[in-house]
């Protein structure tokens, strides 16, 4: 294992700013291209502005968890909150699905497109877990020096 992070924040909209650019210095470190940790970074925003909005549905005071393992394969990325929780995740994770009129219903389209896999837990007044892995696929040199 290379390297392993865990961050535990409230439940802020100013604190998924916080949680991309964490998990984007940490992939960082690993043989990922400028363009995976782009994507990387929007699939990390897209869960962990579901905790903040959905899981605690605006309230400031709730804990969300993301916990970051980093190795010579990939990334992985678990993002927990305690917030409401998912009553129906398959249809939740439908493209166009949202409780809010206002919104997209394209978060969990965008995880699960821009990662390798995508596995979603949940339970009705208890929370939920959104874990992401996604793998190293270039195995060229890295034209950047990693800090
Ligand atoms: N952490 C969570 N806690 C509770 N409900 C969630 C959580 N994450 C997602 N959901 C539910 O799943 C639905 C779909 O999530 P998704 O991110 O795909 O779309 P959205 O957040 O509604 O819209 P967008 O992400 O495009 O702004 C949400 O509308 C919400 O009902
Ligand atoms: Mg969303």
């Amino acid at each position: 294992m290379l390297n392993r992070v865990q961050l535990r924040f409230l439940s802020l909209a100013d604190n998924v700013g916080l949680a991309r650019i964490a998990v984007a210095q940490l992939a960082g470190q690993a043989r990922f291209t400028l363009s995976d940790i782009e994507e990387i970074k929007v699939a990390v925003s897209e869960a962990v502005s579901n905790a903040v909005i959905h899981g605690y549905q605006g309230r400031a005071d709730g804990w969300i968890q993301v916990d970051v393992t980093l190795d010579e394969a990939g990334i992985e990325i678990l993002v927990e909150d305690w917030g409401v929780g998912i009553a129906d995740i398959q249809k939740a994770r439908e493209p166009g699905h949202s409780a809010d009129p206002e919104r997209m219903g394209l978060g969990f389209v965008f995880m699960e497109s821009f990662m390798h896999g995508l596995e979603v837990e949940s339970a009705l007044g208890e929370g939920t877990r959104v874990h992401m892995r996604r793998f190293v696929t270039w195995s060229g040199e890295l034209s950047r020096d990693v800090q």
